[in-house]
């Protein structure tokens, strides 16, 4: 362990937890120096929003901070359907099972649903829970290049009784598979399609429904779709949507689903308040993607990935061109985080650039400014 630690280090590969004494969604404190914050998952501005703080604490009162069990013993209370409920109204399921992150949904997802003989056909740029997913199931995995619809092609040729797994918004790069294109593919070989949109709900869509609706595609084409409730709800905890057979089958056989406790009875209130903002207050996707859009006109000439999403990564390449950059703004009052390998591969450390719906136009032309005489 010490071996791999140091080699870690040299390496510049390294990564500490930041703790942080303040935070308001656009501007976050560390060790007693304020920054402005572009690293954030909080695209709506939601995580701070006094009406789901209110929700929050209401919840709490009337259903207790914790769930005090598993859903399947004493977990589930009646926030919990409603909050599943609240979710099928949204987006069109026929049900939705609610997990405590992400990262149990994805691997619940894979790990239940592919089986002996499948194979789990993944993007290349897919994030570690459904890689992880993937390995711990039954099925074999292969993974094609990223969004490219000819490698999807030539893997599902190759493939016995293939199941295809994509994301929404890729959580690194910030760009969006086509989606209408992948589904076709799929149905010629009856291959069921996979979705994570963690990154899509909320911000894409109308009412932010996310990836699919905003591609013109109703959540019954999809096999299912896990998405969570800590990026633009600003909260934390997730769920798996689909048709009534798959969400049964994961309720049975679902292990992250089965043996783990229930959400806090609390935080449910508060998704559901976030998602009511969510849906109603479109003003806040407005402003993220015109601020998007100044992003992207302003630095116009700096080496971005193409995305037109919230997430804009600008490649350095070296990792430890990565970490003085992020030093250097750090200098300017900017808090924007370097990843480097192996959350991003070899060779493409990169600035994650995240926007939000509370940054200002002064933060995003400052932001370009520092950014330009950096690179
Ligand atoms: C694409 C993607 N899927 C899944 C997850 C995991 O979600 P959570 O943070 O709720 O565990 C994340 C977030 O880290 C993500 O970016």
């Amino acid at each position: 362990m010490r071996q791999a630690l140091a080699e870690r280090e040299a390496s510049q590969l390294l990564r500490r937890s930041v703790t942080l004494e303040q935070y308001s969604g656009r501007v976050l404190r560390v060790a007693g120096n304020s920054y402005l914050n572009f690293s954030g998952n909080d695209y709506l501005g939601l995580a701070t929003d006094p009406e789901v703080l209110n929700a929050y604490a209401e919840g709490a009162a009337a259903y207790g901070g914790g769930s005090s069990g598993s859903p399947l013993v004493t977990g589930q209370h009646q926030v919990h359907q409603q909050l599943s409920d609240t979710l099928c109204d949204w987006l069109g399921f026929e049900q939705v099972l609610l997990f405590s992150s992400g990262f149990a949904a994805n691997q619940t997802m894979l790990q239940t649903l592919a089986q002996k003989g499948d194979t789990l056909l993944l993007d290349k740029l897919s994030h570690a829970s459904l890689i992880d997913g993937a390995l711990h199931s039954d099925a074999q995995l292969k993974r094609f290049a990223h969004n490219s619809l000819s490698a999807l092609l030539a893997a599902l040729n190759d493939a016995s009784q293939p199941l295809v797994v994509t994301e929404g918004v890729f959580s690194m790069d910030g760009d969006s598979p086509d989606l209408n294109a992948m589904l076709s593919l799929c149905r010629q070989y009856q291959a069921p399609l996979l979705l994570d949109d963690a990154h899509g709900l909320g911000v894409s869509g109308p009412e932010g429904k996310g990836t699919a609706a905003a591609q013109g595609i109703v959540s019954g084409d999809l096999f299912c779709t896990m998405a969570n409730f800590g990026k633009a709800l600003g909260l934390g905890g997730a769920f798996v949507g689909g048709s009534k057979t798959v969400i049964d089958y994961l309720t049975q056989f679902g292990r992250h689903y089965i043996y783990s406790t229930a959400l806090s009875p609390a935080l449910c209130a508060a998704v559901i308040k976030s998602i009511l903002l969510c849906r109603g207050q479109s003003w806040r996707r407005d402003k993220l993607h015109s601020n998007i859009a100044r992003f992207r006109a302003l630095a116009a000439d700096l080496p971005l990935l193409a995305s037109q999403s919230a997430i804009q990564g600008l490649v350095l390449g070296d990792s430890v061109r990565a970490l003085n950059m992020s030093a250097q703004l750090k200098q300017a009052g900017i808090w924007l985080s370097a990843i480097r390998p192996p959350t991003v591969p070899k060779g493409s450390a990169r600035l994650r650039i995240t926007l939000s719906a509370q940054h200002t136009e002064q933060d995003i032309q400052l932001l370009v400014q520092q950014l330009r005489q950096l690179v």
